[in-house]
């Protein structure tokens, strides 16, 4: 069945179409037809749904029917729109552009692109050898049936004693492992979450947290975080746990995915007792815990705060060593762990052994491995902060202390036009809506220090150049990509 998006919905989407940077003096009908586009580019308008008939979204716009006429017409004649007589037009996108009508990002195999729309490095040296170490101890396992649902007992102690190195004593049997720490969260919400259950998230976070949410129909709300160093403020997170007392709160307080926020001790400890109080399950997701940059210290683990089996803490490989692994985790009770293991099995049965057994070789070799990648992340990061300081003055950068992401502080709301101009010269962004929800965010550009510098310096230039083309009066469409420096 094809969905349809009515025309008060659209004309919430499409905000402030008719004040957007960059089209002073284009007519009506052109900017509302980009505006359509670049929801559609952006995955906020899906592929494949009917819009309103022409005279509804006038009304809801409150413009004439003959602009809304005129853009249609030159939607259908840029491939984003497909009309039949008197069953409507629906959504599409020409042939040539690839965007997840998910709303998920997908990584593009264009070389010539500078891909800063994934956060994640390149696999480290040590792959090759951890895999081929891997297959040498494959024959272990082949005698039984291969089937693990909380992870092979080896890779589940290695997780286990990272805990207890943190000063978290954590047994084996509270380690599930999973297929990357995605996969955890999806599980965990499966046990700790109704359909339909109330969520407290932060604003802006991780894109496909938000998805997996959305899966289970979540009713999130948000805790705004401060763009300065602060990041959460304690009065109005600890209000929004006593006074919302949502089912579930999904946080990320090491090295926050987009800011790069470090959660302070005493908030952790603060938040863990309220939660508990207010009947909250804490869902703390570690992704980065293993990128602190500058010698920067760790807080203690959520979890070392819980005496109530109320923090479950996820995390996984793919940010300190390589995302193509899909390994993760769950720490929890064991009870949980044993209940997460029988929902596990109506969706996957078990992660790969070989892959479990390249973790554990890897996590053999930690020390070496990660301190290779902050020395080269941190090296990255400068790399970016100083061609953004030359090139965009005006953009303002809290320097994280460490994970893999700048925050960027746009000099206007320009994020959703700055990722489509972008986008043709070669350079694939996340803009900052992509971290929030209801189409927020477009003063915030999330940039990754995961690439190489010299691409971070070379995307900069040609942000700098589309932006400043952003702001020239007159210049009729950002497909073409004149200035390049
Ligand atoms: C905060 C956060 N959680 C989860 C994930 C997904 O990780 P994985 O590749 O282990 O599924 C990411 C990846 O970007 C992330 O940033």
């Amino acid at each position: 069945m094809t969905s349809q998006v009515r025309g008060a919905q659209l004309a919430r989407l499409l905000g402030q179409w008719h004040a957007l940077p960059g089209r002073r003096r284009s007519p009506d009908y052109a900017a509302l037809a980009g505006t359509v586009r670049g929801l559609l580019a952006d995955g906020r308008l899906p592929l494949g749904v009917r819009l309103p008939a022409e005279r509804e979204l006038a009304e809801a716009l409150r413009i004439s029917r003959t602009t809304v006429t005129a853009a249609y017409r030159q939607l259908r004649e840029s491939g984003h729109l497909a009309s039949r007589r008197g069953a409507g037009s629906w959504t599409m996108l020409p042939g040539t552009h690839r965007v997840a009508s998910t709303g998920l990002w997908t990584p593009l195999d264009d070389r010539d692109m500078i891909d800063l729309g994934v956060a994640a490095l390149a696999a480290p040296p040590e792959l090759v050898p951890a895999a081929r170490a891997a297959a040498e101890d494959l024959p272990r396992y082949l005698g039984g049936a291969g089937y693990h649902p909380t992870g092979i007992n080896e890779l589940r102690e290695a997780v286990a004693a990272k805990y207890t190195a943190r000063g978290l004593p954590t047994s084996p049997d509270q380690i599930m492992v999973t297929s990357g720490t995605q996969h955890a969260l999806d599980l965990v919400l499966r046990l700790a979450l109704a359909p339909g259950g109330s969520v407290l998230v932060e604003s802006p976070t991780y894109p496909n947290a938000l998805a997996a949410l959305a899966a289970r129909r979540a009713r999130i709300t948000t805790h705004g975080l401060a763009t300065d160093a602060a990041g959460w403020d304690a009065d109005m997170l600890l209000g929004s746990l006593r006074q919302g007392r949502p089912k579930l709160a999904y946080l990320i307080p090491e090295f926050q995915n987009p800011t790069g926020h470090l959660m302070p001790a005493e908030l952790r400890e603060r938040m863990v007792g309220v939660a508990h109080a207010a009947g909250t399950d804490l869902v703390i997701d570690e992704s980065f815990v293993d990128l602190p940059l500058d010698g920067t210290e760790l807080p203690p683990p959520v979890a070392t705060f819980d005496r109530h089996s109320r923090v479950i803490s996820i995390g996984g490989m793919s940010k300190p060593y390589w995302g193509g692994l899909r390994i993760g985790w769950v720490r929890a009770s064991a009870p949980q762990v044993q209940r997460l293991a029988a929902a596990r099995v109506g969706v996957d049965m078990a992660s790969p052994v070989l892959d479990q057994l390249v973790a554990v070789h890897l996590l053999a070799d930690a020390s070496a491995i990660v301190n290779a990648r902050r020395t080269q992340l941190a090296a990255q990061r400068d790399a970016l902060t100083d061609a953004l300081a030359r090139r965009l003055p005006d953009w303002r950068v809290t320097v994280p202390r460490g994970g893999v992401t700048l925050w960027v502080e746009l000099d206007g709301p320009i994020s959703s036009a700055l990722a489509r101009a972008a986008d043709e010269v070669g350079v694939r962004l996340a803009p900052g809506p992509r971290f929030g929800l209801d189409g927020t965010l477009e003063r915030f550009l999330r940039l990754p220090f995961t690439l190489p510098a010299a691409d971070l310096v070379e995307a900069v230039g040609r942000l700098a150049a589309v932006r400043y083309d952003l702001d020239r009066a007159g210049r009729p469409r950002w497909q073409e990509p004149a200035v390049i420096a």
